[in-house]
Order: C-alpha cells, then sequence, then structure tokens
C-alpha cells in the first residue's frame, strides 16, 4: 500500500510506502526537499499540509509549534500520510539550519527596562561564534536552576547576547533572574532554535508585532533588516498592557526618525487612564491600519493568546499563510496545560 503525495513547488508525485515518512521518500526518490535533523528537531522541513491526513511521530516543540499544527503546518521528517495527501514547503529558498552551540557566558550587563523586564547582556566566553537567524531563540541555564528559552534580541554573529527576561510570579528562574543574577555571574547558553526567523530574501513590506518580551526577537529581526539594507516599508506594532509595560521606546522611535520606510505604532490593551495612544488589542490595529497584506511577511512574538488572534487577523486580510512568522511565548505553565489537553 503506498499513498501519493504531491509536492507542489517540486511538479513531484512522491509515493510513499505504509510506514514511511514524506521527508524519508521524497529523498529515496531523489526529491531535494529542505531538511536538517530528520528527526524532528530543527524545523528545516516544515511544511504545509493542504490537504490529506498524516499522522506525526513525537517532535520538539521547536520545531512545531502547537499554534503552527493548529495552522496546518507539519514536518514531513515526522510525517506518515494516511491518504494521498498534497503539500508545499514553507520558503523553499530560506530554509536555514545553524550549528547548534553551547556557549559558556558572563553576566555584563543587566538593566532594569521595566517593573517587572529586565534585559540581560551578557559575554560570550566559549563556544562561539553564535551564528542564528535573527529572530530565533536560545535555551539559558542560570546556575543549576532549570533551563529555559530566550529570544536572542542581539545580532547574529556578535560575541554578546542580549535577552530580554520577564518575571514571572513563582516562576523557578525568572525571579533569580530578577533579584539574584549579578554581574560577573555565568549563564550557559544552547541553540539556536526557532523558526519565526527573518527571511532575508523577502523583498516586499513587512509588519513586526511584538506583545511584552515579544519585543526582543522582533528588535534582532528589525536591526538585522536595516543592517542587511532592507529598503522595504515596515511596521512595527508594539503592544503592552499600560504605560509602565513600555520599554525600549527611544530606541525604536531614533529609528523611525532616520528611516523613512520604518514606522513605530505602540498600543496599549488595557490603560490605567486617559491616553493619548493606540488603545486596544494589537490585532485590530493592525487592522484599523492595513485593509489587504498581500504580498507582506509578517512576524509576531509574545503571549499566546496575541500571537494567535493576531496571525488570525493577518489571514483575514490576506497574508500567505507561509508568510507570517509566529513565535508564540509559552511559560511553562502554559506547556503543562497543553499537554493535559493534547
Ligand atoms: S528535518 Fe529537522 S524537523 Fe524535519
Amino acid at each position: 500500500m503506498k499513498y501519493q503525495v504531491t509536492i507542489r513547488e517540486k511538479d513531484a508525485v512522491v509515493e510513499v510506502p505504509m510506514g514511511k515518512t514524506i521527508l524519508e521518500s521524497a529523498l529515496d526518490l531523489g526529491v531535494d526537499y529542505p531538511h536538517g535533523c530528520r528527526s524532528g528537531n530543527c524545523g528545516a522541513c516544515k511544511s504545509i499540509l493542504h490537504s490529506g491526513d498524516v499522522e506525526m511521530s513525537p517532535y520538539s516543540e521547536y520545531a512545531l509549534s502547537g499554534e503552527e499544527k493548529a495552522r496546518g503546518l507539519i514536518l514531513p521528517c515526522r510525517s506518515v500520510p494516511w491518504s494521498d495527501c498534497e503539500i508545499s514547503m514553507i520558503d523553499d529558498d530560506e530554509a536555514v539550519v545553524h550549528a547548534s552551540r553551547q556557549l559558556d557566558c558572563e553576566v555584563i550587563g543587566l538593566e532594569q527596562a521595566t517593573h517587572d523586564i529586565k534585559i540581560v547582556r551578557l559575554k560570550i566566553l566559549s563556544g562561539g561564534p553564535y551564528d542564528f537567524s535573527a529572530g530565533q531563540f536560545g535555551s539559558a541555564t542560570f546556575v543549576d536552576l532549570p533551563p529555559r528559552d530566550f529570544s536572542m534580541a542581539s545580532q547574529p554573529g556578535a560575541d554578546e547576547l542580549e535577552f530580554h527576561i520577564r518575571l514571572v510570579p513563582g516562576g523557578a528562574v525568572t525571579p533569580f533572574v530578577q533579584d539574584i543574577l549579578k554581574l560577573g555571574d555565568t549563564v550557559q547558553v544552547n541553540g539556536p532554535n526557532g523558526t519565526a526567523y527573518f527571511r532575508e530574501n523577502h523583498r516586499g513590506p513587512i509588519i513586526l508585532a511584538a506583545g511584552g518580551t515579544g519585543l526582543a526577537p522582533i528588535k534582532s529581526i528589525l536591526d538585522r533588516a536595516f543592517a542587511t539594507d532592507a529598503g522595504q516599508p515596515i511596521t512595527l506594532y508594539f503592544g503592552v498592557r499600560d504605560e509602565r509595560d513600555l520599554y525600549l521606546e527611544d530606541y525604536f522611535n531614533e529609528l523611525a526618525a532616520s528611516h523613512d520606510n520604518f514606522s513605530f505604532v505602540t498600543v496599549l490593551s488595557e490603560p490605567g487612564g486617559e491616553s493619548k495612544r493606540r488603545t486596544g488589542f494589537l490585532a485590530d490595529a493592525i487592522a484599523e491600519d492595513f485593509s489587504d497584506l498581500d504580498g507582506y511577511k509578517a512576524y509576531l512574538a509574545g503571549p499566546p493568546i496575541m500571537v494567535e488572534t493576531t496571525a488570525e487577523k493577518l489571514k483575514g486580510l490576506g497574508i500567505g499563510p507561509s508568510d507570517c512568522h509566529a513565535d508564540a511565548f509559552y511559560t511553562e505553565a502554559d506547556k503543562k496545560k497543553l499537554e493535559e489537553n493534547a
């Protein structure tokens, strides 16, 4: 028994024997399909399932988030078809795989950015160079605490890293970062991971949407866009609850003043009083400003609810499914809930 899997861009039909994965069969037949680990860990093979059914064996959430799965994305290296299927690749020309690194770092900067967000700067002491794509994240281990994922706000290849870390009350790690971490402490960082990275070949306009510390990967993407002289229109929406949750505002306002192609919009969802800023939900603010996002790329990062509602809204405004790159920040409590509901 075999199922036929049509790969849109390759104009190819791959026959997949029962029990074999789509990627295995495609590679066996000489189809040049993007891949990396072949084990559901890197996300390089991530694809859109347009029709048909597949069963996926276990994979890392780094490679495919719950939100991406819900949007119909699959990992062909873990996908066994249960019917004929049609799939297409995501950014065939922009799949990236960076060498996995284990870095020893030293804390060289600690800045209280808001009442509950700390900007932590690390110097890489050994294990570099740390190549990653802007928008990816690493796993940081502080002393003997459990590792936690944080997005790099800094630039790929630099010898310093920047993380934005929000206090999660009752958490195992972030209270330590807020209250105890000090200059000179050592931190281990493993990575990079994540697929919501900047696609540098795209020359069309870009929407960036950040909620809270989702600003970290979005800052990395924006800085990378300017570093590579991307001249397309870029609009950054930064959504927070109230005034006291805003940070790095001067940084982005200065970039907006010095780049004609860049606009910066802040949106408060729960202002405590009168405000001259935009208020409401970030997704609604984007929908007020844009009526057709065909040809755009969007990068979203922040709390799951904000990422999901914004992705949904952008879809309704015509953005292509492979043009919306989302990184939802799940706390340990969120992950537990997802596991219980799986
Ligand atoms: S090849 Fe790495 S997740 Fe599929």
